[in-house]
Formats: C-alpha cells, sequence, structure tokens
C-alpha cells in the first residue's frame, strides 16, 4: 500500500470538486481529487447550461471564466409560455442582472485545463474509495492499478454526487434526507440546428412542459416532459420534434430548424435534500448533498455555492478561524432549501401533473397569467431564478 498526505481530500472531480481543488489551491492549501470514472468518461456527460451571476463570479475569481467570457452567452431573460402565447420575464429590467448559457461540460473542461496548469493532483480512475475514520483521525483509501493507496488527510470533502458514498457514510441516525421524485421524466435532445430563439422558452401546455434552450447558434438543447419509464426507441427524431412543436407557441414551432439529434436521454426528476452536510471530519457538497429538478437550472450553481461556502470556511480555518467550519452546513442549506423551493415552485407550475385535472390546470395557467401581469410577481421570479446572494 502507497500513502500519501493531503490537507483535503475531495472525493469527485465533477464541477463541485474540481472547482473546491482549484479554489484551495490558489489559496495555498494542498488538494487530492479522487475521481472514480475516466476524465473522458467525467467530460462526456451532457449537463444543463445556466449559470446564475455568483457563479460566473466564483468562476472568474478561480481563474476559470475567460473562456466562458468569451465564448458564453449572456441572457438578460427568459420566455415563458402557455396556451399558444408566451411573454419575456426581462431580468435585467426587473432587477439588473442577468444569466450565462455556457454549458456544464464546458465549465468542467475549463476546470480540468485550470488544474492541470496548476499541476493539482487529480487520480482519475480510482477505485473503491473509501472513508475511514472521519471521526477521528481522517484518511481515504482507494484501489487504482491493482494497488491499493491510503490519503491521510486533515478534511474530506464528499463532492461524488448523488450515487456517491460520502453521503452513505454519516450515521443514520445522524443523516436526514427528504424526496419527492416527480411522476414524470425529462427526455432531452442536443441538435445542431439554430436554437428556435435568442432567449430559453420555458412552455406549459396540456399535453406537459417543454423547453427550448441552447449551447450556442448552431446547437440547440430541447426538453419535453415524458413518462420516466418511456422507452428511448418510441422517441424517434420525427416523433420527438412533432411533440416539441406541439408544446411550444406555433409561431416559433413553424419556423424552427429541427434535424437529426446528436444525444438524446431521458432522466428521472426529484427534489431531495439531506442534512446536515457536515459530519466530523466529512462535508457534503453538491448534488451529494442535494439534488433539484432541472427546470430552475439550479443544479450546477447549488454546488458552485456550497463550494462558495466551504472553500471559505477551510481557507478561515487554516487562517486560525473555525467559525466557517462550524457554520458550514447551516449556512450552505439556508440557500440550498431557498434553491429548492424556486426549483419545486417553477417545476410544479409548469409541468403536468396526473393529480391536476382540468381544475388544476386552470390554477396553473392563472398564475402564468398572473405572472405575465405583474411586475411583482415577475421580480420574485428573477430573484430566485437568477440567483438569490450567497
Ligand atoms: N469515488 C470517486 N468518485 C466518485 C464516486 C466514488 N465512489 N462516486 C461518484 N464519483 C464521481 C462521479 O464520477 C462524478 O464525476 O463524483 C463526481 C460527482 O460529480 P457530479 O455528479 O457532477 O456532482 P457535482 O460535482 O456535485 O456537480 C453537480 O452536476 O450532476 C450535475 O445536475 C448536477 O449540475 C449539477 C452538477
Ligand atoms: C439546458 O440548456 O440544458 C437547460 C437550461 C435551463 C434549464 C434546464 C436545462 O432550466
Amino acid at each position: 500500500m502507497t500513502t500519501t498526505r493531503t490537507q483535503v481530500c475531495i472525493i469527485g472531480g465533477g464541477p463541485s470538486g474540481l472547482l473546491l481543488s482549484q479554489i484551495l489551491h490558489r489559496a495555498g492549501i494542498d488538494t487530492l481529487v479522487l475521481e472514480r470514472q475516466s476524465r473522458a468518461y467525467v467530460l462526456g456527460r451532457i449537463r444543463a447550461g445556466v449559470l446564475e451571476g455568483g457563479t460566473m463570479q466564483m468562476l472568474r475569481d478561480a481563474g476559470v471564466g475567460a473562456r466562458m467570457d468569451t465564448e458564453g452567452f449572456l441572457h438578460d431573460g427568459t420566455y415563458v409560455a402557455t396556451r399558444n402565447r408566451g411573454f419575456r420575464v426581462d431580468f435585467d429590467a426587473l432587477i439588473g442582472r442577468q444569466v450565462m448559457v455556457y454549458g456544464q461540460t464546458e465549465v468542467t473542461k475549463d476546470l480540468y485545463a485550470a488544474r492541470d496548469a496548476m499541476d493539482g493532483r487529480i487520480v482519475d480512475e480510482a477505485a473503491d474509495v473509501a472513508i475511514q475514520d472521519a471521526a477521528g483521525t481522517p484518511h481515504v483509501t482507494y484501489r487504482r492499478d491493482g494497488t491499493e493507496h491510503r490519503v491521510d488527510c486533515d478534511w474530506i470533502a464528499g463532492c461524488d454526487g448523488f450515487h456517491g458514498l460520502s453521503r452513505q457514510t454519516i450515521p443514520a441516525d445522524v443523516l436526514r434526507t427528504v424526496e419527492r421524485v416527480y411522476p414524470f421524466g425529462w427526455l432531452g435532445v442536443l441538435s445542431r440546428t439554430a436554437p428556435a430563439a435568442p432567449e430559453l422558452i420555458y412552455a406549459n401546455h396540456d399535453r406537459g412542459f417543454a423547453l427550448a434552450s441552447m449551447r450556442n447558434e448552431s446547437l440547440s438543447r430541447y426538453y419535453i416532459q415524458a413518462p420516466v419509464d418511456d422507452p428511448l426507441e418510441k422517441w424517434t427524431d420525427d416523433a420527438f420534434w412533432d411533440e416539441l412543436r406541439r408544446r411550444l407557441p406555433s409561431d416559433v414551432a413553424d419556423a424552427m430548424e429541427t434535424g437529426p439529434t446528436i444525444e438524446k436521454s431521458l432522466a428521472p426528476l426529484r427534489s431531495f435534500v439531506a442534512e446536515p452536510m457536515r459530519w466530523n471530519r466529512l462535508f457534503l457538497v453538491g448534488d451529494a448533498a442535494h439534488i433539484v429538478p432541472p427546470t430552475g437550472a439550479k443544479g450546477l450553481n447549488l454546488a458552485v455555492s456550497d463550494v462558495h461556502y466551504l472553500s471559505d470556511a477551510l481557507i478561515r480555518h487554516y487562517g486560525g478561524d473555525d467559525e466557517g467550519i462550524d457554520s458550514y452546513s447551516e449556512r450552505a442549506l439556508a440557500r440550498v432549501w431557498k434553491a429548492t423551493r424556486f426549483s419545486w415552485w417553477f417545476t410544479t407550475l409548469m409541468h403536468r401533473f396526473p393529480e391536476d385535472g382540468a381544475f388544476g390546470q386552470r390554477m396553473k395557467q392563472a398564475e402564468i397569467d398572473y405572472l405575465e401581469s405583474s411586475r411583482a410577481a415577475q421580480t420574485v421570479m428573477a430573484e430566485n431564478y437568477v440567483g438569490l446572494p450567497f
């Protein structure tokens, strides 16, 4: 067995783990990232693409924002549609804020490039990662190339996502979780076509939700609400485009470019929060601690939010101040719950639920009509969509 030492052992080389490693390394704190998959696998994941203002600034401050600022698209607002018509919620006019459309895959590529430029320690394809003695002398073991390895550390950051091992390390009598699984999934496609509109369109329709998004001027991302157990083969490209166009306002649907899809996937939707986000020397970060339905585009942004609080706490700890460490869970969760509420609200408003019935759908249409007519209602939506302050 080999033994090495680091100050913060980070489990998971997704956005949470990479950004935390980057910020701590720049602050002079030693980290080691253990990632189960290959780098190609991690970079092959297709994920969401809307960054809050706080996320943009965190990436810039970490020296990872240059390509985002060059290749990303700043959006001043978004469209909301129902019953064949849409209206715009103007974030910039309402609250002077914007969001950035820039794929999570690109963020992850930029993070890996920055880590490599600083010779950050990242172990890919680390198998059988195990957290040892987080309540005493914390260390992590893993296997690679047939050899057992041990990492002695001061702290362990569980950045290993919803299916990781970190959350399972917290004793059942300490961990509290709440969950809502939604009775539908999102069928998403990527296509080399021009976006249907200059900004995103969130559409509520009797047949179900639809979202028109994009990655750049020649790469579009679309989603429709679909039964989560639908066989993917049922959704030929033609079937997808037909259903999407039935759910978008006809002026958009009639003019939009369709074409072969280059990626198609059906994902379940859930709201999930685990508390506390710290147990002794172990911290939970990002999807390891919480999952939101993608309607509010909060997943990546909440991971960055946790990294903001934890990196601040660890930097202060190594400067002799443990207040951030002691309050990390409470501070991170305060923002997690508000984003979870917004994601649940927007998902409930925009999707068809089996129990809705005619009355339920009319209530949702009435709320969307109110949203269209009220500056106050649009301000509430704008504040939450662009991201509440850290
Ligand atoms: N050992 C090592 N690595 C692991 C283990 C393990 N036992 N289990 C999971 N991992 C790795 C995964 O391979 C993945 O690369 O941890 C990483 C977790 O990354 P994400 O799932 O992307 O989670 P996070 O970094 O918190 O980012 C959250 O990613 O999933 C999206 O919608 C989510 O946008 C949000 C963002
Ligand atoms: C995406 O572009 O993938 C996307 C955008 C906004 C969302 C969800 C996904 O709310």
